[in-house]
């Protein structure tokens, strides 16, 4: 007998539909094979299904069975395939009632026959048709719930599907989401002190600056860092549903995760693979850029990472979007992420400190070099954070909270969003320099000063440039139309230019 059944296989955040055939002669010696460019888990999904079914006195293996993949010529990867199998399996075998025409279905099986949680679901359900109804893992119930027009039934092993199938109903699974502000357990008050630093993390949230912070150990600078998210609009529902599918594919939401809603912060440390940063590896997996996407990448002890990773970073850096490759594959995943580095000023951390600096000039040098690397020339912002004394610290108030700095970052943020509302651009930091030309808006007495500047310091094209473009984020801040002499000189401090 033949029967059919609906899921899917990934191809970057989108998930396209893939029908399972199963065909169980009656004639014949025993075989199982499984055709339609299987590949890596979903060749592995035959001795799983096997052993699920006979476990649950399933014993269809005495006759020849073929299961088709199809379409044929689109790769199909990932543990998901088990229960679509066994349940087409099942269904040719004569023991389910239900026409499964409008089912989809996904889920990996262990051998006892249990259900465990799968990448992609949220991808997935998008996918599919307004009233489908879907079968999946209890475990990926909350992130399939995300959309609405699609019928949800979790379940946790093999024999419920099979009895549901049967005539045993159930409700389908919905849950109201909320969506919930004042979501972080950090807050920008817990900072004392470092009111300069604090300040450039307003303005770099608000330009989607990436910035770099340059101090000795224990300044602060991975507190701040933390903090950063906290002042950051809220995510958009769009925004929102395309971060959770990116964690989706990357396996982070098996554990009854829901709709990711508070924005993501990455720390990645110098041990980090090129590979781990932009994705790729056998199954083309996104990487921390793209998990990242929607939030922030932080990169602890910068001046530490080797230079293939920070070469890989140009192009997510440049394009908003990664592209990964794999043998006969290209995926692109979004990569809307703000860069946020720290460093040290030396290799023993206290250069230009009270503390004993113990480098030697070459050695700092050396150490410094990768500053006038290409990814340098993305970050827009520099800052040094001085040392702190905790003890002195403890004596200082609160800071400002995280939200009184958002509500000025969510002016800026509108403001721009007018401004590029016919550009291809949202953020400030997105600016060539033809945008600079048309909307920096700046003030004869502001241009004066930059000249001066300029000068003095004898800045690169690009530093001018950058200077241009902090400094309209910095008068978005304000609310300011015209970019003045106040705000060209706040911005020209945020530059490494006269320490490298
Ligand atoms: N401005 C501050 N206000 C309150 N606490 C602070 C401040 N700066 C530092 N601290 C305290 O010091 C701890 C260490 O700070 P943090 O880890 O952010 O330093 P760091 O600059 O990242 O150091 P490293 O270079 O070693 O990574 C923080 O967890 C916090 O408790
Ligand atoms: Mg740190």
């Amino acid at each position: 007998m033949f029967a059919k059944v609906k899921t899917f296989t990934l191809i970057g955040i989108s998930a396209e539909q893939v029908d399972v055939e199963a065909d169980i002669r009656s004639m014949g010696l025993p075989s199982f094979n499984v055709v339609g460019l299987a590949e890596g888990a979903v060749k592995e999904s035959k001795e799983r299904v096997k052993s699920a079914l006979k476990n649950i006195d399933f014993n269809i293996f005495d006759r020849p069975i073929t299961v088709n993949l199809a379409p044929a010529d689109l790769k199909k990867d990932g543990s998901h395939f088990d229960l679509p199998v066994a349940v087409c399996l099942i269904k040719a075998s004569g023991m389910i009632e239900e026409n499964l025409e409008n089912y989809a279905l996904a889920g990996e099986l262990s051998l006892d026959g249990k259900l465990r949680g799968v990448a992609g679901i949220l991808p997935f359900v998008s996918s599919l048709p307004d009233k489908t109804k879907v079968i999946i893992p209890n475990e990926n119930v909350k992130e399939a719930s995300v959309l609405k027009n699609i019928e949800i039934y979790g379940f946790d092993n093999l024999s419920e599907v099979i009895e549901f199938l049967n005539g045993n109903k159930k409700e389908a699974y919905s849950e109201e989401i909320v969506f919930e502000s004042g979501l972080y357990d950090l807050d920008f008050a817990d900072v004392r002190g470092q009111f300069f630093i604090k300040r450039a993390s307003e303005i770099a949230a608000a330009g989607m600056h990436n910035i770099l912070m340059m101090g000795p150990p224990g300044s602060g600078k991975t507190m701040i860092a933390k903090r950063i998210p906290t002042i950051m609009p809220e995510m958009t529902i769009d925004e929102a549903i395309e971060t959770t599918k990116v964690h989706s594919v990357a396996g982070l939401l098996r554990d009854n995760k829901g709709l990711v809603q508070k924005r993501p912060f990455i720390i990645t440390h110098p041990t980090a693979s090129d590979v781990a940063v932009v994705g790729g590896g056998k199954d083309a997996k996104p990487g921390l850029v793209s998990i990242a996407s929607n939030g922030i990448l932080f990169f602890d002890e910068f001046l530490e990472f080797k230079k293939n990773v920070l070469e890989v970073l140009r192009q997510p850096l440049e394009d908003r979007v990664v592209t990964v490759s794999r043998a006969n594959r290209t995926v692109v995943y979004p990569a809307n992420f703000m860069f946020v580095a720290a460093c040290n000023p030396c290799p023993c951390g206290y250069y230009g400190t009270e503390k004993e600096c113990v480098c030697t000039a070459a050695q700092i040098q050396k150490y410094r070099s990768k500053l006038s690397g290409p990814i340098m020339d993305r970050i827009d912002l520099h800052v040094v954070v001085d040392a702190v004394d905790i003890k002195e610290l403890n004596k200082l108030p609160e800071g400002e909270n995280s939200l009184k700095i958002k509500e000025r970052v969510v002016v800026a943020r509108d403001l721009q969003k007018k401004r590029f509302v016919d550009e291809k651009i949202n953020y400030n930091s997105q600016m060539s320099e033809k945008h600079i030309k048309k909307y920096a808006k700046i003030s004869n007495e502001a241009f004066d000063t930059l000249e001066v500047f300029h000068k003095k310091f004898k800045l690169s094209a690009r530093s001018y440039m950058k200077i241009l473009k902090v400094s309209r984020t910095i008068a978005d801040l304000e609310n300011s139309e015209i970019v003045t002499k106040k705000h060209i000189l706040e911005a020209c401090q945020y530059r490494f230019d006269n320490i490298t």
